[in-house]
C-alpha cells in the first residue's frame, strides 16, 4: 500500500444546551464514515470532538433549571456522547470545551495573538438588562415589529410580517429574560483583527482545498472587507475569563475551535506515543480537517485560521462543509413531530439504516440533504435488506447444514472475485472524495451482481443432488466471499452490520487489504440475519413519539421550577403593577362571530367580535392552534381599550386572550356559562 498518513479529523461541537437530533446526525455520521474509512486503508487517523459547553443560552437554561452551568454541562455530556455511541460514531476522544487543556490553549492562542498586534480594545454600546445586571445579545430582546407592530418579535426579525431590522429599532424592547426596559450602556470589548490576515486567508482560500462553493463565499466576504470581531463577553457568562482582565470573558466562539486542539491534546495524554505538536506546529506535516455545517463556515474558514495563524499555529489542510437536512423536503419542525432527537429514533429504528440512508444521499457538497420517510423505507428495505443480507441468507443456510460450517478450499469462479476486488478502487476513491453516494451505489451495483449469480447457480437446485455436493459447497462458498467483500466495502457505513458479519464469518476486523484474499477452508458461524425490514409503524411509532416530546416540554416550560436567580422567579415578562395600573385595563366578554384565515399571514387569524353594542375586527395569532370554524360562536375574553394598531392586513382593535407557549398550543380563555358579550372583567 501507499504511504501511511498521519489525520486529525473533527466535526463540529454540539452545543451542550440541547440533544443531539437527527439533523446534527448528517454530520457526526459523515465524518465517522470518512474517519472509517481512513482506518481500514491503514491510515494513522484521529477523529476528535468534544461538547461546546460555553455561552449565554447554556448560562440561562441552567438557571431556569436552578442548576449550575456544570451540572447541567456534566449531564449534557453524558446524553450525547450515549447518542453518539448508539449510533457508533467512532470517535478516539470526546472532550469539552469547559477544560484545563481548552482554557491554557485559548489563554495561549490570545496571549500569542494579543502581543502580535493582533488584539485591540474599544468601548461599545450595548443594550443592557438593569433588573439582570447584563448585557443582552439580540435575540434576547423582544418587542414590536418596527413594521407591522406585531409583539413579542425577536431582534432581528419579525415572524408576523418578515421584516428584519436591527434590535434598535425594535419598538417598545424589552429584555426577554426580565422584561426589563434595556438601556444603552458603554462596556470595554476586545476586537480581534481578521483584517490583519485577509491576504493569508485568501491565499489559503484559493490553495484549493476549499470546496468550490464555499471559496465563492469566502471571495463574497474578502469583497465585502473582513471585519474587526468581538471576541469579549462581558460578566455573567459562562466561559473562561480572559486573561487579566477580571468580569471579561472570551465569547464562547473564540474558545469553541480552539476545543478541537484541547481534545486532540487530551487524547495524547491518554495514548503513549501521539504527540500534540507533531499535528499543530507551523510546520505539520500531518493532514487536519474539519467537517461542518454550512451555517458555520464563517467561523472556520476566517477566524479560526487567522486565531491559528497568529498564534503560530498550523492552519487546516480543508475544511469539509455540508448541508442541511430536511425531512420530507421541510426543515425539521416540532409541531409536523420531524424534529427527531437521536433518542427518539434509538428508541424505534437500528441506527444502521440511518448510516446507510445518509451515506446513500450524502456528496461532497454542500446540498441540503432530505429525509423522504417513503423513500428511506424502501431504500433500506431494498437494498440492505433484500439486496445486501440476501446474499449470505441465500447460501449461509448450506454451508451450515451440509458442511458443518466448512468453506470450500477454492472458489469456483475467482475472476468473479477478482472483478469485485478490482472494483474497491473506485470505491475507495469515492469514499476519499467524500462522494459516499456513489460508494454506495457502486457496492448495491455489486451486490446486483452476486445475486444474479446465486440465481444463475441456484445451490438450492444442487443441492438436490447429493452427487454434487463439492459444487454446492464452491458455489455458497463464493457467494459468501461476495457478500464479505461487499460488507468490506460498506464497513464504513455499517459498522454494526459489519461486526456481525465478522463474528458470523469468524474473522478479525476487514481492512481494505484483507479484502484481496479470499475467505477458504474455514469453518463459519450459523447464519442469524444481520438486519431485519423497516415495518412502517416503526416510523409512525417514532414520529409519534417526537411530537408527544413537543408537548411534554411545553409543558415543562409552564411547570419549569423556580429560577436560581430571584429576580426570575416571577413571570420573566411581568414586571409589578400597582392596582391603578391593572384597573386601566378594560377586560371584556366577547361573542366570536366570524373568524377567517388571512392571506399572506400564516400565523393569523381574522376575528369579527361582537361586544354586545358593538363589533371590533382583532388579529389574533392563534392560526395553528385553532381551526376558524371551531371558534365561530364561542365566548371569549378581550382587551378592549388597546390602542388600535395599524397591521398590514387592517386595523387590529384589541386582543383576545390565550394562554400557552404559542404555536400550536395556545389556548384561548372563555367565561363560565352565563356570561353575556359586553360584561366587563373585574
Ligand atoms: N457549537 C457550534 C459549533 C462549534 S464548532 C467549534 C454549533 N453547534 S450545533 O450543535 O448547533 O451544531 C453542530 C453541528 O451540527 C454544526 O456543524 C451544524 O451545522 C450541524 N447541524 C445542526 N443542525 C443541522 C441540520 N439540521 N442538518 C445538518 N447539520 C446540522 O454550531
Ligand atoms: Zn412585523
Amino acid at each position: 500500500m501507499s504511504q501511511v498518513r498521519n489525520i486529525l479529523v473533527t466535526s463540529a461541537l454540539p452545543y451542550a444546551n440541547g440533544p443531539i437530533h437527527i439533523g446534527h446526525l448528517v454530520e457526526y455520521i459523515q465524518t465517522d464514515i470518512w474517519a472509517r474509512f481512513q482506518k481500514m486503508r491503514g491510515h494513522n487517523c484521529w477523529y476528535v470532538c468534544a461538547d461546546d459547553a460555553h455561552g449565554t443560552p447554556i448560562m440561562l437554561r441552567a438557571r431556569q433549571e436552578g442548576i449550575s452551568p456544570e451540572a447541567l454541562i456534566e449531564r449534557m455530556a453524558k446524553e450525547h456522547q450515549a447518542d453518539f455511541a448508539a449510533f457508533r460514531i467512532g470517535f478516539d476522544n470526546y472532550h469539552s470545551t469547559h477544560s484545563p487543556e481548552n482554557q491554557e490553549l485559548s489563554h495561549l492562542i490570545y496571549r500569542r495573538n494579543l502581543a502580535a498586534g493582533h488584539i485591540v480594545q474599544r468601548i461599545i454600546t450595548q443594550a443592557y438588562d438593569p433588573v439582570e445586571q447584563m448585557f443582552l445579545p439580540d435575540r434576547f430582546i423582544k418587542g414590536n415589529c418596527p413594521r407591522c407592530g406585531a409583539p413579542d418579535q425577536y431582534g432581528d426579525n419579525c415572524e408576523a410580517c418578515g421584516a428584519s431590522y436591527s434590535p434598535a429599532e425594535l419598538k417598545n424592547p424589552r429584555s426577554a429574560i426580565s422584561g426589563a426596559v434595556p438601556e444603552q450602556r458603554e462596556s470595554e470589548h476586545y476586537f480581534f483583527k481578521l483584517g490583519d490576515f485577509a491576504q493569508i486567508l485568501k491565499e489559503w482560500t484559493r490553495s484549493g482545498t476549499l470546496q468550490k462553493e464555499v471559496a465563492n463565499k469566502l471571495d463574497e466576504w474578502f469583497a465585502e472587507g473582513l471585519q474587526e470581531w468581538d471576541i469579549s463577553r462581558d460578566a455573567p457568562y459562562f466561559g473562561f475569563e480572559i486573561p487579566d482582565h477580571p468580569g471579561k470573558y472570551f465569547y464562547v466562539w473564540l474558545d469553541a475551535p480552539i476545543g478541537y486542539l484541547a481534545s486532540f491534546k487530551n487524547l495524547c495524554t491518554k495514548t503513549p506515543g501521539l504527540n500534540f505538536e507533531r499535528f499543530w506546529a507551523a510546520d505539520s506535516q500531518t493532514e487536519l480537517y474539519h467537517f461542518i455545517g454550512k451555517d458555520i463556515i464563517y467561523f472556520h474558514a476566517l477566524f479560526f485560521p487567522a486565531l491559528l495563524q497568529g498564534a503560530g499555529f498550523r492552519t487546516p489542510t480543508a475544511i469539509f462543509a455540508h448541508g442541511f437536512l430536511t425531512v420530507d423536503g421541510q426543515k425539521m419542525s416540532k409541531s409536523r413531530g420531524t424534529f427527531i432527537k437521536a433518542r427518539t429514533y434509538l428508541n424505534h429504528l437500528d441506527p444502521e439504516y440511518l448510516r446507510y440512508y445518509f451515506a446513500a444521499k450524502l456528496g461532497p457538497g454542500v446540498d441540503d440533504i432530505d429525509l423522504n420517510l417513503d423513500d428511506f423505507i424502501a431504500r433500506v428495505n431494498a437494498d440492505l435488506v433484500g439486496k445486501l443480507v440476501n446474499i449470505a441468507s441465500r447460501t449461509a443456510g448450506f454451508i451450515t447444514k451440509g458442511f458443518s460450517g466448512w468453506l470450500a478450499e477454492w472458489l469456483p469462479h475467482p475472476e468473479l472475485y477478482a472483478e469485485f476486488v478490482a472494483a474497491g478502487e473506485s470505491i475507495a476513491t469515492a469514499y476519499e472524495r467524500r462522494e459516499f453516494s456513489r460508494a454506495v451505489r457502486e457496492v448495491m451495483a455489486l451486490a446486483d451482481r452476486a445475486n444474479q449469480y446465486i440465481a444463475e447457480q441456484s445451490p438450492w437446485m444442487i443441492a438436490k443432488e447429493a452427487e454434487r455436493a463439492a459444487e454446492l459447497q464452491g458455489v455458497c462458498t463464493q457467494g459468501l466471499n461476495l457478500f464479505r467483500l461487499l460488507i468490506g466495502y460498506l464497513r464504513p457505513v455499517l459498522p454494526g452490520t459489519a461486526e456481525a458479519a465478522e463474528s458470523f464469518l469468524k474473522i478479525p476486523p476487514l481492512t481494505w487489504e484483507t479484502l484481496s484474499q479470499p475467505l477458504l477452508g474455514q469453518q463459519i458461524a450459523p447464519f442469524k440475519p444481520l438486519l431485519t425490514r423497516i415495518d412502517p409503524k416503526q416510523i409512525e411509532a417514532m414520529l409519534n413519539e417526537a411530537k408527544e416530546d413537543l408537548s411534554a416540554k411545553e409543558s415543562a416550560v409552564v411547570a419549569a421550577p423556580p429560577s436560581a436567580n430571584p429576580h426570575l422567579q416571577r413571570d420573566p415578562i411581568a414586571p409589578l403593577i400597582d392596582y391603578d395600573t391593572f384597573a386601566k385595563i378594560d377586560l371584556r366578554v366577547a361573542r366570536i362571530q366570524q373568524a377567517r384565515l388571512v392571506e399572506g399571514a400564516d400565523k393569523l387569524l381574522e376575528l369579527t367580535l361582537d361586544l354586545g353594542s358593538e363589533l371590533r375586527t382583532v388579529f389574533a395569532g392563534i392560526r395553528a392552534a385553532y381551526d376558524p370554524k371551531d371558534l365561530e360562536g364561542r365566548l371569549t375574553v378581550m382587551v378592549a381599550n388597546l390602542e388600535p394598531r395599524k397591521m398590514r392586513f387592517g386595523v387590529s382593535q384589541g386582543m383576545v386572550l390565550a394562554a400557552g407557549p404559542g404555536g400550536k398550543y395556545l389556548f384561548i380563555l372563555s367565561p363560565d356559562a352565563g356570561a353575556e358579550p359586553g360584561m366587563r372583567i373585574k
